[in-house]
């Protein structure tokens, strides 16, 4: 059994952002933009039926990014915390997963909201997000308590740390 996977996009992500400064990110930080993604031709017929769900989950690759490190400093935090305790883009497979509102669709083209990937991002899937996690036994770790550090508790729904 091969332990490398390679993989090729699926299609693209058209965003306003051109620049990682344009994202926020940190505590408080609101994903509201719109974007589009842009399903290659040879992939539009696994969107059938999915203009029935409100949000999918985009996984995604962080392809400007060089290197990872295994212990980062958040911007949601002035503390280190291990890579997979957090969304930090310098992570060791470049993964990037993103929950996105569908607005609509137009042929291959899916216009959502909530982008947080850089314009021309390459999108490996998508899939349909179905919540089944109640919201009272989320337990949020180290963001939590920098939330609480930082006075900005009741922004703790945008907030995911990255
Ligand atoms: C903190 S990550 C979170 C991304 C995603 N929601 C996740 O959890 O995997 C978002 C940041 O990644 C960076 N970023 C976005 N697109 C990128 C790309 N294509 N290559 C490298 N970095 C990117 C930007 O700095 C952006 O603010």
């Amino acid at each position: 059994m091969s332990t490398t996977f390679s993989m090729t996009p699926i299609g693209f992500a058209r965003t306003p952002f051109k620049d990682t400064s344009e994202i926020s990110k940190g505590i408080g930080a609101k994903h509201t933009r719109e974007g589009e993604l842009e399903i290659l031709p040879e992939m539009v017929a696994g969107l059938q039926d999915i203009e029935g769900f409100s949000h999918l989950y985009v996984l995604w690759v962080f392809d400007r990014v060089d290197g990872y490190e295994l212990i980062g400093r958040p911007p949601t935090d002035d503390r280190p915390r291990g890579v997979f305790a957090t969304r930090s883009p310098r992570r060791p497979n470049r993964l990037g997963l993103t929950v996105v509102r569908l607005m609509s669709r137009r042929g291959r083209q899916l216009l959502v909201r909530g982008v947080d990937m850089l314009d021309g991002t390459p999108i490996l899937d998508i899939k349909p997000y179905l919540s089944s996690v109640p919201p009272a036994e989320l337990k949020r770790g180290w963001i939590a308590d920098a939330e609480t550090r930082s006075g900005r508790g009741e922004d703790r729904e945008w907030t995911d740390g990255d």
